[in-house]
């Protein structure tokens, strides 16, 4: 194996091995890999760094089932309401049922991350939660505050866990940005997403001040949902972009960061409001110049900029230090281009708490049926309902379906509900 014997039909097969003498395991790694990700964990400041070839969705549900070993099965997680579904898919296979940490504070949107201390706080006080689950940043480029967050929790005897997906980045961002440097305990980052590295690379990190426990049966954990064949291509495309980050791309993305803040500075002056505060991320909220995030995208599209996402608020675009010279005044140019309009409203569709008739795991494995959305009032969810980006959820299995949820999923264009039969 593999069959392609290198034939380059693609391109990258001459670098798709399989685990041959002295290409070292992914799950056992004591060879080359395993220097590859100790080189990873002393760049990130961790005690531990293991690789995925299958996504942060790997790294998630390794990190949820390394907590459970570590604590028990009888320890509660408390968990962010935003979070994407690869969290809930590790819930549901680990039989986790989540303490929801609803937002306090007014959330302007599904997506965002408007998880406070205090919300963590309150959860905390009243519970026998001993492990808190953070999405930060999130799809639109918020950042929670991972440090007193950090704090909450361990005052309260709680790990910290970081859903970092769209922060790889952030370490060479500036100071005291990564999740670990704030103090969490474990959290995962998309290399894919930021770093220049493949599809399907993202690290999974372990801080030095974590229980030992965790580090200790990481690799098991991981290797109880990945496949045995893990990409090759992926691993070294991991080790490329972190030998980079030793070889100028930390300082490339630390100046990248304040180009990306100045161009946000000027899509304002054209008169498009930015939201977010992630170094690295362009969030519009274009309402007040007259479009909605969907149809500004189609601005964009026809300007040869196509976005990260949108919805009916907001724009995301993710430029990384690998854009084209130049790419960054073509979006300036084009903000500047798109003329302003009247202001659009639009009734935008925020979290709210569906009542709960049973938990994740039973939902899910209850028998399913699927009917249309207009008449899902009152049945129970079988599988998360999302939207498909960002994937958040906005109603989860287990969950009771009402009108007003019902207007949120169609606001996303969810037509059909999966339901308990
Ligand atoms: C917040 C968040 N977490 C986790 C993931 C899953 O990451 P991956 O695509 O690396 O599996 C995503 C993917 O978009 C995400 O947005």
């Amino acid at each position: 194996m593999p069959g392609h014997k290198g034939s380059p039909l693609l391109g990258p097969e001459v670098l798709d091995i399989t685990e041959i003498k002295g290409a070292d395991y992914l799950f056992e790694a004591e060879g080359i890999i395993r220097q590859s990700e100790d080189l990873a964990a002393e760049i990130y400041g961790a005690g531990r760094t293991l690789f995925s070839t299958e996504g942060s969705s790997l790294s998630i549900k390794g990190m949820l089932a390394c907590v459970r070993a570590c604590l028990g099965p009888d320890a509660k997680i408390a968990a962010g309401r935003n979070c994407h579904r690869a969290f809930i898919n590790g819930c549901i296979l680990l039989g986790i049922d989540p303490v929801w940490i609803w937002p306090e504070t007014h959330s302007d949107s599904i997506c965002a991350s408007h998880i406070t201390p205090s919300d963590v706080e309150a959860v905390l006080k009243n519970s026998s939660v001993k492990a808190v689950y953070i999405t930060s940043p999130d799809y639109l480029g918020n950042m929670a505050d991972v440090s007193r967050i950090a704090e909450v929790c361990h005052r309260h005897g709680a790990l910290l866990l970081v859903d970092n997906a769209h922060g790889a980045y952030l370490k060479f961002a500036g100071e005291g940005l990564h999740p670990l440097d704030c103090g969490a305990d474990i959290c995962c980052d998309s290399a894919h997403k930021t770093l220049p590295a493949l599809t399907g690379a993202s690290l999974l990190h372990i801080s030095r001040s974590a229980p030992a426990g965790l580090a200790d049966c990481a690799k098991a954990e991981m290797s109880l949902f990945a496949s045995t064949s893990p990409s090759y291509v992926i691993i070294q495309s991991t080790e490329r972009s972190i030998s980079e980050l030793s070889n100028g791309l930390a300082e490339r993305i630390r100046s990248f960061c304040k180009e990306v803040s100045s161009s946000r500075e000027r899509i304002s002056l054209a008169g498009f409001t930015t939201v977010g505060d992630e170094p690295m991320k362009i969030t519009v909220a274009p309402m007040s110049a007259g479009y909605t995030g969907n149809d500004l995208a189609d601005e964009l599209r026809k300007r040869g900029i196509e976005p990260e996402y949108s919805d009916s608020a907001y724009t995301v675009l993710m430029p990384s230090p690998y854009n084209k010279d130049g790419d960054l005044d073509k979006v300036i140019k084009a903000f500047e281009d798109i003329p302003r309009r009247y202001a659009v409203k639009d009734e935008l569709p925020r979290l709210i708490r569906p009542e709960r008739a049973m938990g994740l795991r039973e939902a899910y494995f209850s028998g399913s049926e699927r009917i249309p959305v207009d008449k899902a009032a009152g049945r129970i969810c079988s599988r998360t309902a999302l939207s498909c980006q960002p994937s958040v959820p906005v109603i989860a299995g287990g969950e009771v379906f009402d009108e007003k949820i019902i207007k949120i999923l169609k606001s996303y264009s969810i037509f059909e509900a999966d339901v308990v039969k």
